[in-house]
């Protein structure tokens, strides 16, 4: 069996990057397109892209956990205002050379996102990728909530993605992403046990094989997730009052599909209004 050096996978971000910067320019097409539609001081347009050259007007957008920053980058360079921040300094080191690189602004910071206080105020926040499962417990969960719910304006949304957890599975479940640039090519592969429901986790392992110029580097970072079914997230969703659950769409991203919160939608993605 090749040997996997155990390695934290935001540790070395340009990997983490190349696998998840392909769905960049939907997600980010996503986002405008569900202000327009929800937010409460929104002109209500309808779909940006449908709209033509008429652009958005520049929105005030906070990402916490922006890892390697490629929302951050792609929404700034569509002239919105974006201040992002993470725990690990090697995404945030990644995040801020891309956008030096590009010349593009956007304002980054390390920080913990169950527990943060944004400078100013925002019209959209966004956590995508299951990213709120690394907040491991309920008290964090609603303590971040509540801190986005604080961060933003009357009207303004939170756009939260997550994949639930079907209890009844006992079967682990395998992702497997493949990515290039240039001469070097990820194998990612991740895998989930089934979850340890007592305690609310599942635990998770990714293993990375780059391959440069016929050299590989392998590596495999583990974690846990907390759980959430349908009726655990409703649950965490009622002790926020301050934030409203407006519509619910699925990891395809797609405007002209919203989907109902029930027990069948696996892959969430949740638009909560400040009240
Ligand atoms: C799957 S990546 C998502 C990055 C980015 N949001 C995206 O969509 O590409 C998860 C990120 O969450 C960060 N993270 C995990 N726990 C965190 C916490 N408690 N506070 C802030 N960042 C955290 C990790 O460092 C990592 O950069």
């Amino acid at each position: 069996m090749p040997r996997f050096e155990a390695i934290d996978w935001y540790d070395t971000p340009r990997w983490y990057d190349l696998v998840f910067d392909e769905g960049t320019e939907r997600e980010a097409d996503f986002l405008e397109a569900v202000h327009a539609a929800h937010a409460a001081n929104s002109s209500r347009s309808g779909r940006v892209r449908a709209a033509g050259p008429r652009r958005p007007r520049p929105l005030r957008v906070l990402e916490p956990a922006c890892g390697s920053g490629r929302l951050v980058a792609e929404l700034a360079r569509r002239g919105h205002r974006v201040h992002g921040f993470d725990l690990n300094e090697r995404m945030l080191e990644f995040a801020r050379a891309r956008l030096a690189k590009r010349r593009l602004r956007g304002s980054l910071a390390l920080g913990d996102m169950s527990a943060f206080t944004a400078r100013g105020r925002f019209d959209l926040a966004h956590c995508l990728v299951s990213t709120f499962k690394y907040l491991q417990d309920e008290r964090s969960a609603s303590k971040h909530l509540r801190c986005v719910a604080d961060a933003l304006v009357p009207g303004g949304l939170y756009v939260l993605g997550l994949h639930l957890t079907d209890y009844a599975s006992r079967s682990r479940s395998r992702e497997r992403w493949v990515a290039r640039d240039g001469r070097t090519r990820v194998v990612c592969n991740t895998q989930v046990e089934p979850a340890r429901r007592s305690q609310r986790l599942e635990d998770v392992r990714t293993r990375l094989v780059v391959t440069t110029n016929g050299r590989e580097l392998r590596s495999e970072t583990r974690w846990s997730f907390r759980t959430y079914d349908v009726r655990e997230l409703k649950a965490l969703l009622s002790r926020v009052p301050a934030l409203e659950h407006v519509a619910t769409y699925d990891f395809t991203h797609d405007i002209d599909s919203p989907r109902a919160l029930d027990g069948e939608l696996l892959d969430v993605v949740l638009v909560l209004g400040r009240r």
